[in-house]
C-alpha cells in the first residue's frame, strides 16, 4: 500500500514507520512525507533516506484550514498515496480531509484514549495519579483524538520518582513498536510484533 506520513517535528514515529516499510514483508511503502513546518527535523531524515519529503506550510493559508488541506490532498494524490499515518502532525484536521480519507487515515496519540486527548498527556497522567499510561493508534475522525481505537500499548507509571520526561520516553519506546504493528493490522496483515508482546500491546 502506498503510504504517506504527515509530521510536524522530530519524526521519531515516522522513522519507525520508515524502518518497518523497508522490511521486505511489510504491507506498505512510503511514497511521501509531508510536514506543515518547513523546518521539521523529520523532513531531513526522510530526504536522507531517499524519500520524497515536502512541506506544505499552513501559515500562507491563514485561517483557511480547508485551503491548506486542499493543498495537502493534492500532494497526497500526486504521490499516489492510498493510506495516511499521522505521526506527530500537530494540526487539527477538518471534515474535508477526514471524510476524504475516512478509514484510510490513522494517528498515534501518547495516552490510553479516551483518557487525556489533546496535549501535555504525560503531565496530565502524572497529575491524575494513574498507575498505567501508554499510547493509542486510532482511526482519524473530525473529533480530536476521538476515532475508533485500533491498538494500545501500556506502560507502568512510577508515581514517586516519575517525571513527565521519563514517562514520555517510556511511552515513546512503545509508540515505536505499536505504530508499525497497528498499521500492519489495519492493512489486514497479522502482526508478529503484537503477538510476541501480548502482555504489553493490546489490539
Ligand atoms: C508522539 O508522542 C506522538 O504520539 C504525538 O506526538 C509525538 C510525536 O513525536 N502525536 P515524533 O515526532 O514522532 O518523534
Amino acid at each position: 500500500t502506498p503510504l504517506a506520513i504527515l509530521i510536524s517535528g522530530r519524526g521519531s514515529n515516522m522513522r519507525s514507520l520508515i524502518a518497518a516499510c523497508a522490511e521486505p514483508d511489510f504491507p506498505a511503502r512510503v511514497v511521501l512525507v509531508l510536514s506543515n513546518k518547513e523546518d521539521a527535523p523529520g523532513l531531513d531524515f526522510a530526504r536522507q533516506a531517499g524519500l520524497r519529503a515536502e512541506a506544505v506550510p499552513h501559515k500562507p493559508f491563514g485561517k483557511d484550514r480547508k485551503a491548506h488541506e486542499r493543498a495537502i490532498d493534492a500532494r497526497l494524490k500526486e504521490a499516489g498515496a492510498e493510506f495516511i499515518c499521522l505521526a506527530g502532525y500537530m494540526r487539527l484536521l477538518t471534515p474535508f480531509l477526514t471524510d476524504a480519507w475516512a478509514g484510510k487515515m490513522i494517528n498515534i496519540h501518547p495516552s490510553l484514549l479516551p483518557l487525556f486527548p489533546g496535549t501535555h498527556t504525560h503531565e496530565r497522567a502524572l497529575e491524575a495519579g494513574v498507575r498505567v499510561h501508554g499510547c493509542t493508534v486510532h482511526h482519524v475522525t473530525a473529533g480530536m483524538d476521538e476515532g475508533p481505537i485500533i491498538a494500545q500499548a501500556a506502560v507502568p507509571v512510577f508515581p514517586r520518582e516519575d517525571t513527565a520526561d521519563a514517562l514520555a520516553a517510556r511511552v515513546l519506546a512503545q509508540e515505536h513498536v505499536l505504530y508499525p504493528a497497528a498499521l500492519r493490522l489495519v492493512l489486514g496483515v497479522k502482526s508478529d510484533t503484537v503477538e510476541k508482546n501480548t502482555s504489553l500491546v493490546v489490539v
